[in-house]
């Protein structure tokens, strides 16, 4: 995020000091930094922050959206949904769906100038109830994302061990049974452990309030995830026996929709799509009003369908590369020992950690340098991604609250610890707590993906679509002379498929999860 991408309202300008800091910014010479004062002054009069230029929002965007959905949730479910099936439907979805959801969230943050919290109420006074449910959204998703992050950092310092000592962690066999990975998140303590250094290690970077910082590691830390997933990439694509996999991976073939009668299942193409859907409104950062914030910096100079456009790829290359690095890989090690390719696909959330390092444990020496480096890129995505939301959550903090930066991190750093901590021992001590048939960690994932994120995109479209007109939309893109290529596809979707398909995922998940209708799956 850049420097005051986080700064989430005119009361946030005062609290935190920084209206005067950023007066006295020169206007474009920043580099990397991105940010001057807009001459265009905000709804209340003020003049508000705004990105140097839409390079400067693609980059914050992007790395706002590339974070762990993209390199650990995204590979899970394109292999349990049929590899070249799963990735055919979520460009598809992306590039209707999520364009729609995508523009008009940063059309209302450019048209507003506020943030998720009042944009809503301040186009309609009514509808401002919407603005409280997209800002409670994060403190649901970033209590277990940091639970992750903790997984995550376990696995580098697995691998700093391992380059560093020459220590066998995790050889093939250990790797290959998953045993390394079960062993740690059944473990009373340490995923807790791991998951507070997390938590902690964000908040100490938003305390320090450098957000340049962040910015500029962000620079780095980046295009050196593409490079590095685009080499291990390559090495599974060159691997001896990878064509199957990769035909499996990048293929759409309609055996995977097949039922068990062997006759195609319209209910797995229902799965299919509802969790294409799921994981595009988590990966582009959707329906929690993130965009919206990062809309209201944007310039009407900058073309906001060009933005999107792009943030959109950038999301879903990397997403595709990190599948092209494990996908494959779960094949091979299936056929290789015998296990039914749709049992070995059907993985979930372990995926990366158990299959990557049998990838990691085939380059001999190396291996423990390359997994070490691999995860701790990881990790820097996990974290960006990771203190954006927190920086979303404690700036609502601090608005609803009246507090000061310092105290507002801290409540919400607590919070967020005492919330993880459910997630953090659902496959340990807690294994046998289980709400709704769901642990903890998945109960989160699914209160806030299938739930409460389809509930705000939905509202959000019957509002700008019914309420407001997709006028106010298309208005606001076409700002300043810009012309817009998807105006018709925009209209439509906006009013038609998007409040008809998010509200599908919405109630068959609630369906899914009640086990109505022999919907349990
Ligand atoms: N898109 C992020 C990822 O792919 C996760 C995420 C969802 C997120 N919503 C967010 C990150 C809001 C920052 C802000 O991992």
């Amino acid at each position: 995020m850049a420097d005051t991408g986080d700064l989430k309202s005119p009361a946030q300008f005062r609290a935190y000091g920084f209206e005067s800091r950023l007066r006295h910014q020169r206007p474009m010479g920043r580099g990397k930094d991105n940010i001057h004062v807009a001459e265009a002054c905000g709804a209340t009069g003020r003049k508000r922050a705004s990105w140097s230029g839409h390079i400067a929002f693609v980059l914050a965007a992007a790395a706002s959206a590339i974070g762990l959905g993209n390199l650990w949730r995204f590979p899970y479910l394109a292999a349990r949904y049929g590899g070249g099936t799963f990735i055919a439907v979520y460009l598809c979805l992306v590039v209707t769906l999520g364009f729609t959801l995508m523009l008009t969230e940063i059309a209302i943050g450019r048209k507003t100038r506020q943030s998720q919290l009042t944009a809503y109420g301040r186009l309609h006074g009514g509808w401002g109830l919407l603005g409280l449910i997209a800002t409670v959204i994060p403190f649901f998703i970033l209590p277990y994302y940091c639970v992750i992050g903790g997984w995550v950092l376990y696995y580098l310092k697995a691998y700093c061990v391992m380059a560093a000592t020459g220590a066998q962690l995790m050889g093939e066999a250990a790797s290959g049974s998953g045993d390394f990975f079960s062993a740690f998140i059944s473990s009373s303590f340490a995923p807790f452990g791991y998951g507070m250094v997390f938590v902690f290690a964000c908040a100490g970077v938003i305390v320090m309030g450098v957000r340049n910082g962040i910015e500029k590691s962000n620079m780095v830390m980046m295009p050196m995830l593409f490079l590095m997933a685009v080499a291990v990439s390559l090495y599974v694509v060159f691997m001896p026996g990878s064509g199957a996999g990769l035909k499996y991976y990048l293929v759409p073939n309609l055996d995977c929709l097949a039922g068990s009668d062997g006759r195609f299942s319209v209910a797995l193409l229902g799965k299919t799509v509802l969790g294409a859907m799921g994981q595009m409104f988590y990966s582009l950062s959707l329906a929690m009003g993130i965009m919206i914030t990062y809309g209201s910096y944007m310039k009407r100079e900058d073309s906001i369908e060009r933005c999107v456009r792009r943030v959109e790829v950038f999301d879903t290359l990397i997403a595709v590369v990190a599948g092209l690095m494990i996908v494959p890989v779960v094949y091979m090690f299936a056929v290789k020992t015998g296990t039914p390719v749709k049992e070995a696909m059907d993985a979930g959330p372990g995926l990366m950690f158990i299959t990557l390092p049998k990838v990691f444990a085939t380059l001999g020496p190396a291996g423990p340098t390359f997994g070490a480096a691999f995860f701790l890129l990881v990790a820097f995505a996990a974290a960006t991604s990771a203190i954006s939301m927190m920086e979303a959550c404690v700036a609502s903090v601090s608005d609803l609250l009246g507090l000061d930066r310092k105290s507002s991190t801290f409540f919400t750093a607590a919070l967020v610890a005492f919330l993880s901590t459910f997630s953090a021992l659902c496959y340990g001590p807690w294994k046998d707590v289980t709400i709704f048939g769901m642990q903890f960690l998945d109960f989160f994932d699914f209160v806030t993906n299938s739930v409460l994120m389809p509930i705000t995109a939905a509202a959000t479209c019957v509002f700008v679509g019914w309420v407001l007109g997709p006028r106010v939309v298309v208005d606001e893109v076409r700002a300043e002379g810009h012309g817009f290529r998807g105006e018709r596809l925009y209209v439509v979707m906006v009013r038609y498929f998007a409040p008809a398909l998010v509200t599908a995922i919405l109630v068959s998940e609630t369906c899914r999860a009640f086990g109505i209708g022999g919907w349990r799956i």
